[in-house]
């Protein structure tokens, strides 16, 4: 069993990025990211807190807008459209999930293309789906990085994405129909889930339940990748019941140290990308 490693996978991505910044900070030149974060939500929380360090890290300008639980769509609006007009930002992200009052797609669409970090615009969505290029949903991303950089290769491998948002588990599918895979997409309604994990020769959990996947479901020697980051006692942990399932794995992403790590410096990739665009 090997492990799909976030910290030294993340760390491998950092190292790049950091080289082009500081080529760009020779320059005069700050890439820049805005993130807007509207209630209280735990895990956005964290994940807001290590874009922050991030940026840090890698000498981005960061700034974050927090605005309360009850803010209107047109308090949430103008943050965006100011966003959109600081020559200092260069990447944008709302992050997601909004309370249930206000309307994502609506702010999503109000995000100039050019700096939507998460690639969540309806024209980057557009342009994944076309396989032209474009900034890509982190997640999906980071995930297709650790594949690459640990040498597996997805081509002509069924593999089975259970979640269907368009956060994760759309685009991820998208990304691996690219790469050859022969993707099947399982969620809440599908009937006799184990049934369809049991193929997956690579299967990637996004479904938001601990430790839902159980060694019964998952084939011997597949890839699993778990993208869940759910709060149980305190602590977060996956939607792999990762004890368990790593005996049965050939390859598989631990929680926290995996995908999450990708997340964020995939996210950091977007915003330089978008910066040296930017700058021309
Ligand atoms: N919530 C969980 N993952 C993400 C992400 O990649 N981007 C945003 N904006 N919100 C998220």
């Amino acid at each position: 069993m090997h492990i799909l490693d976030g910290k030294v996978l993340s760390a491998q991505v950092e190292a790049e990025i950091k080289q082009r910044v500081d080529k760009m900070l020779a320059k005069g030149q700050v890439p820049g990211l805005e993130v807007i974060l509207v209630g209280e939500d735990p895990a956005s929380q964290l994940y807001v807190g290590n874009k922050e360090k991030a940026c840090a890290r890698l000498g981005l300008f960061s700034k974050t807008v927090r605005l309360p639980e009850n803010t209107t769509q047109e308090k949430l609006e103008e943050a965006i459209r100011e966003a959109n007009e600081n020559p200092a930002v260069h990447g944008v992200l709302v992050q997601m999930p909004l309370p249930g009052h206000l309307d994502a797609n609506r702010a999503i669409e109000l995000i100039l293309p050019d700096k939507d970090a998460d690639g969540f615009h309806n024209v980057n969505f557009g342009k994944l789906l076309r396989g032209e290029p474009g900034p890509v949903a982190c997640t999906p991303q980071g995930v297709m990085y650790m594949l690459k950089a640990s040498g597996i290769d997805v081509t002509g491998m069924d593999a089975v994405v259970v979640g269907r948002s368009n956060i994760v588990g759309k685009p991820m599918a998208v990304l691996l129909m690219h790469q050859n895979a022969t993707v099947t997409i399982c969620h809440s309604k599908t009937r006799n889930l184990a049934a369809h994990t049991r193929r997956a020769d690579i299967l990637v959990a996004a479904i938001g339940k601990p430790k839902f996947i159980t060694a019964d479901m998952v084939k011997k020697g597949a890839v699993i990748v778990d993208v869940g980051m759910n709060r149980v006692d305190g602590k977060f942990c996956g939607d792999v019941d990762f004890e368990h399932v790593k005996e049965k794995a050939n390859w598989i992403s631990p929680v926290p140290g995996g995908v999450g790590r990708m997340t964020i410096a995939m996210l950091m990739t977007n915003t330089v990308n978008a910066a040296e665009k930017a700058f021309g």
